[in-house]
This record gives C-alpha cells, structure tokens and sequence, in this order.
C-alpha cells in the first residue's frame, strides 16, 4: 500500500477545476450496457473506480475507447460472467451490472460488490425491487443469481428506504419494462437527476427526476448519443473544506453550487465567506478559525454522508464544541482514531461524534481506512504541525481526481511514497 508524505502547516488557496463526478459516472457506464449504439461520455473524472468499471466491461466484450471522453458500443455482449472476484467485489458500483445483464442475457450470476468499509451496506433492496419488477433473483454462497422470463414488468415500488443503489437498479431495470415502474420514496441525490437526464437524452421516458417519485414508462429502444457528466459536488465540499480549516481561499470552477446547499450553508455557520456564481463558488476563512457546527447527515437534500468526515475534520481545530450525527452508514466513523492520535478530542457514542474543538493537530503517522475518511486525513496532514505519514493511501484515487496536483497547486507539500 502507498503513502503520502505530507508537510504542515499549509493554508491553502488558489483555484481548482472541479473534476466529473465519480457517483454519476459509475451509473451512466453501466446504463450503457443498455445501449446498443455507441455512445459518447464527456468529463468523466480518471479514478481507480472507472479503471473498474472498464475492465469489467473489456471482461464482457464491450468496446471502448479511452481517450479524452469515453465510446462505449455495448452492441455485442459475451455471455460470460466468470468475472475476476477481486474486481467486482473492489466496487460497490458493480451491483449495477445485474439490471443491464438480466435485460440484454436475461440471467446473472455474480460475486456480491464490495466497496469502502464504511458498514454492512447489504443488497437486499436491490434484490426485492428487481424481484417486484419480475426477475426470478437470489443470492446464494455470496453470489448474486439470477434470470427473467423475457423482460422486466412495470410495478409501483415503495421504497422502505430512500437507497440511491436500489433506485438506480430500479431505473436501470424499467427502461425497457412492460408498463409503467412507479418509484415512491425514490431517492433525489444529483447523481440519479443526471443518470435520468442521460438515459431520457438516449430516448427513454423517466418523469420525475430529483423528486421523490419517479415514473418510468418502458420503451423499445434506446439509442446512442453524447452526454457530459455533471461536476463531483462532493470534491467541491472537500476543496472547500480544505479552506476553511487552513483559514485559506479557494475558487471552485466547473461547479454547479446548486447541489450544495446544505454543506455551503454549514461553512456560513462555520464563519466562512461564500460565493457563488452558476457554475462556481468560493470560499475565503478571512485568516478567521472555523466555529463548529452540528451535523446530522440524511439523504439528499439533506447533509451528505460523503462530507462528514471532512466536517468532523473541520470541527476538530474549530471553536466550540459539536455533534456530528451519522444516520446512513454505521461504520463511518473509523478515521476518528486516527484523528485523534493527532491530538484531536472526539469520542463516539451511538453513531455520534462528540467533538471539543482544539487550537491545533499535530503530525503523526496515521492510517487511511476508506476513500472520504483518506482525504480528511490528507487535509488534517495539511494543518497539522511537522510531518505526517498517511498509509493505505489507494483509497483515494478511487474517488479524487489528480489529488496530489491539485493540492499542490493549492499549496499543500504532498509526495506520493509507492
Ligand atoms: C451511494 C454512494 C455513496 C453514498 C451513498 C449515500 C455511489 C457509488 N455511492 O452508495 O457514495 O455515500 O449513496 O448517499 O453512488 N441499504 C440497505 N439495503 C440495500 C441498499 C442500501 O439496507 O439493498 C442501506 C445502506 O446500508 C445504507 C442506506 O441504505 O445504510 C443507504 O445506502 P445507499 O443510498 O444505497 O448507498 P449506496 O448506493 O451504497
């Protein structure tokens, strides 16, 4: 496992270019097994999770181009699931590959995803929407099996949980469905308006985007075409972060600050300046330390639960005392210990962090233990005083882009140890 190096104190500040959103992307690559022209994919960002994604598709007979975007023709596909394990079990994204495979091979059988451990994170919704939208599915010994008669049938699914995985198979599903799928308590994330928007672009009929209902009606074809990936709201969250704890300023450019809201409103509490144009912000501390602030993550709009380490993170040099609540995951608070080696004051009781602000963190050697939790100890490396060695670093490039330049370019000292 690789290591970064990090120097500190830094403040951080300058301009950065917001790189396509991993969250986005991941759906519409494996929406793109449900087309059988070629398609183009602009801004997708060049992360480890995509290197996936392709080989998985490589595995099945998809061709690509890999350039400055993404050609994908999925127009032939081999009838071969002896996929490597440690390649799907490397993403959670690779449970997207079922509702496209039971569509264009009508069976399945797959090693069950992985991803970051940041809790159970189990598949049982995905697997009982798919079996209301008439797919005969089941897991079994760790793998995913399973086969439809002909095609998906149109079903009204209340959601127990607005999950953003199991509204995507969902969607992914209903494209092609007899009839009409009605999604309620669907999930709103950004990420699902632009997976809609794409598929409705390459002809499908998806009301209801970014709304907590959605209705597909099935459709015979989809056709090709070239979709740009929106912005990764969550590295705009991070830069913006790494300002306010280095008491820096940073213009975020190719951002839409729309989808922030709740994250810029807490940096306005935390005493931070904001901007925002269409499709930029920024932020200036004003040489100020951050105050705390309380956090609750939930579903979109709600506080996401992709920016609560870097807010933890935030609370630890801020003045004044805070809770930072977790609801969607039940193990992401791992970095907290490794936080707190650098002198932070938190403890955690009931998925809840308790955290006393401190004047300031000092260098240590620290571990990285999933991708938001890595970048939040980067930028605790950032502030710290002396040298930090951050191991298990790999994480992060499944999810930030160019990290180290862009870091640097900010002002940050990082070297990459392999
Ligand atoms: C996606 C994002 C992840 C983000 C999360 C929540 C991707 C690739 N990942 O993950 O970055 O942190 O949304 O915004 O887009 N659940 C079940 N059964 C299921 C599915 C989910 O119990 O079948 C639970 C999960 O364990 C979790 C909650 O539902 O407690 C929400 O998970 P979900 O919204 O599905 O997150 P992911 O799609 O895994």
């Amino acid at each position: 496992m690789g290591k970064f190096i990090v120097k500190g104190p830094v403040k951080l500040k300058g301009e950065v270019n917001i790189s396509g959103s991993k969250n986005a992307a991941l759906p519409i690559l494996f929406a793109s097994l449900l087309i059988k022209e070629v398609i183009e994919i602009k801004n997708i960002p060049k992360l480890k999770d995509i290197d996936v994604v392709i080989k998985l598709f490589l595995h099945l007979g998809v061709k690509i181009k890999n350039s400055k975007s993404l050609i994908i023709n999925a127009s032939n596909l081999y009838n071969n699931f002896n996929f490597p394990k440690n390649l799907i079990k490397s993403i959670r994204a690779s449970i997207w590959l079922v509702s496209p495979l039971l569509f264009r091979l009508k069976k399945i059988n797959i090693f069950l995803p992985g991803g970051c451990s940041i809790g159970i994170r189990p598949v049982d919704l995905h697997i009982k929407y798919l079996q209301k939208l008439g797919a005969n599915i089941y897991i079994k010994n760790n793998y995913i099996i399973g086969s439809i008669d002909k095609e998906f049938k149109g079903s009204h699914i209340i959601m127990k949980k607005s999950s953003v995985g199991a509204t995507i198979s969902i969607i992914l599903a209903a494209i092609y469905a007899k009839n009409i799928t009605i999604i309620d308590n669907a999930a709103r994330e950004p990420e699902i308006k632009d997976l809609i928007n794409f598929l409705n672009i390459m002809g499908a009929n998806i009301k209801g985007a970014g709304t907590n209902k959605i209705i597909i009606k099935g459709v015979l074809q989809l056709r090709g075409g070239i979709y740009t990936i929106m912005d990764d709201r969550i590295e705009t969250g991070t830069f913006l972060i790494a300002a306010a704890i280095s008491r820096g300023n940073i213009l975020c450019k190719n951002t839409n600050p729309k989808n922030l809201k709740i994250v810029l409103k807490k940096l306005k509490y935390s005493g931070a300046e904001i901007k925002t144009g269409i499709n930029w912000c920024s932020i200036n501390m004003n040489n100020k330390k951050p105050k705390a602030v309380n956090i609750i993550t939930g579903p979109y709009p709600n506080f996401p639960t992709d920016m609560q380490p870097q807010f933890t993170l935030l609370n630890c040099i801020a003045s004044g005392f805070s809770i930072v609540q977790e609801t969607i995951f039940e193990n992401r608070f791992l970095y907290i210990h490794e936080l707190n080696k650098m002198g932070a004051k938190i403890f955690i009781k009931n998925n809840k962090a308790f955290c006393k602000g401190v004047s300031s963190l000092y260098s240590t050697k620290i571990k990285a233990t999933d991708l938001r939790a890595s970048i939040s100890l980067v930028l605790a490396g950032c502030i710290a005083t002396g040298i930090t060695i951050i191991d298990n670093i790999e994480y992060i490039d499944r999810g930030y882009e160019d990290i180290e330049k862009k870091l640097i370019s900010l002002g940050a000292k990082i070297k990459r140890l392999k």
